[in-house]
C-alpha cells in the first residue's frame, strides 16, 4: 500500500507556538513552577514544520526535548517574558497556539538574597496575578492592535462532581474568546508527563470534535487539520 503523503498545507504560513511551563522566581534559588513537560507544544511545532510552516516556538521550561528540525526557538522563563515574546512574534502570523502552562500567580516580590530559615514559622507567600496572555492576544486583535487570523488555546481540566471536563472547556472557550480550544482531560496520569493525550477540540463557531486517545503528534495533526481551513486565503 502507498504511504499516505503528509499534507503540505502550511507552506508559506507563519505559526507561533508557546510550550512548556513558566517558572516564577521567589529568590535566586527558588521558583513557583508546574509539571508541564512541553511535549505537546513541541509536537505541534514538529508537525507544523513537517506541513511546511515557518515555526517560532516560544519555549518556557520543558523536559529535555530536542528542538524539531527547522523550528526557531525562543527561550523564556517567566510569564512576563512569555508575554513579551508572544506579543512580539504573534503580529502578522497566520496562527498562534498557546500550549504553554502559564503560572496564574507569581510571588509578589523577588527577594534579592536567598531566603534563610530560622526557628520561627515562615511568612506566608504573597502571590500576585500574572497577565492572561491568551486573553491579551484576543483583546489586542479585537482592538485592532494585532493581526492574526487564528488564535488557539489549550485547557487542562479535571472536571469535578458538578461539572464535566467538556462543560468546563465550553465555558473556558467562551470566556477566553479564542477561535479554537483544545480541551484535555487531566489527572489520573492523563496528559502531564506522558506521551499521549485525549480530549475535545472546540471551535468558537460551535464545531466540536473529540480528539481520539493517541500520541501527542496525533493531537497536533488534528489541531492543524482544524486550523488549516480557518487560515486566510493566500
Ligand atoms: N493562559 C495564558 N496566560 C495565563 C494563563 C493561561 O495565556 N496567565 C493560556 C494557556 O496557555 C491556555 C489557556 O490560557 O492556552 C487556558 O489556560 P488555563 O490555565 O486552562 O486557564 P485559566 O484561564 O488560567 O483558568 P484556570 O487555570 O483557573 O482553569
Ligand atoms: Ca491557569
Amino acid at each position: 500500500t502507498e504511504p499516505k503523503a503528509l499534507p503540505f498545507d502550511l507552506a508559506g504560513r507563519r505559526v507561533v507556538i508557546s510550550a512548556g511551563g513558566t517558572r516564577e522566581p521567589l529568590d535566586p534559588v527558588r521558583y513557583l513552577g508546574n509539571r508541564s513537560s512541553g511535549r505537546q507544544g513541541y509536537a505541534l511545532a514538529r508537525v507544523a514544520a513537517h506541513r511546511g510552516a515557518d515555526v517560532t516556538l516560544v519555549s518556557a521550561h520543558t523536559a529535555d526535548l530536542a528542538v524539531p528540525a527547522g523550528v526557531r526557538v525562543e527561550r523564556v522563563g517567566t510569564a512576563e517574558e512569555l508575554r513579551s515574546a508572544m506579543l512580539a512574534a504573534a503580529d502578522g502570523a497566520d496562527a498562534v497556539v498557546m500550549a504553554a502552562a502559564v503560572a496564574d500567580f507569581r510571588p509578589e516580590s523577588l527577594v534579592q538574597h536567598k531566603i534563610k530559615k530560622s526557628d520561627r514559622d515562615p511568612e506566608p507567600l504573597k502571590l500576585t496575578r500574572n497577565p492572561d496572555i491568551l486573553a491579551e492576544l484576543v483583546e489586542a486583535r479585537r482592538a485592532g492592535r494585532l493581526r492574526v487570523p487564528v488564535i488557539v488555546g489549550f485547557a487542562a481540566e479535571t472536571g469535578d462532581p458538578d461539572t464535566t471536563v467538556l462543560d468546563y472547556g465550553r465555558a473556558k472557550l467562551a470566556r477566553k474568546g479564542c477561535d479554537l480550544l483544545v480541551v484535555n482531560a487531566v489527572g489520573d496520569g492523563q496528559a502531564f508527563e506522558v506521551e499521549d493525550n485525549a480530549g475535545w477540540l472546540l471551535a468558537a463557531d460551535g464545531a466540536e470534535r473529540p480528539i481520539p486517545h493517541g500520541a501527542k503528534s496525533l493531537l497536533a495533526s488534528t489541531l492543524w487539520d482544524a486550523v488549516s481551513p480557518r487560515l486566510e486565503p493566500k
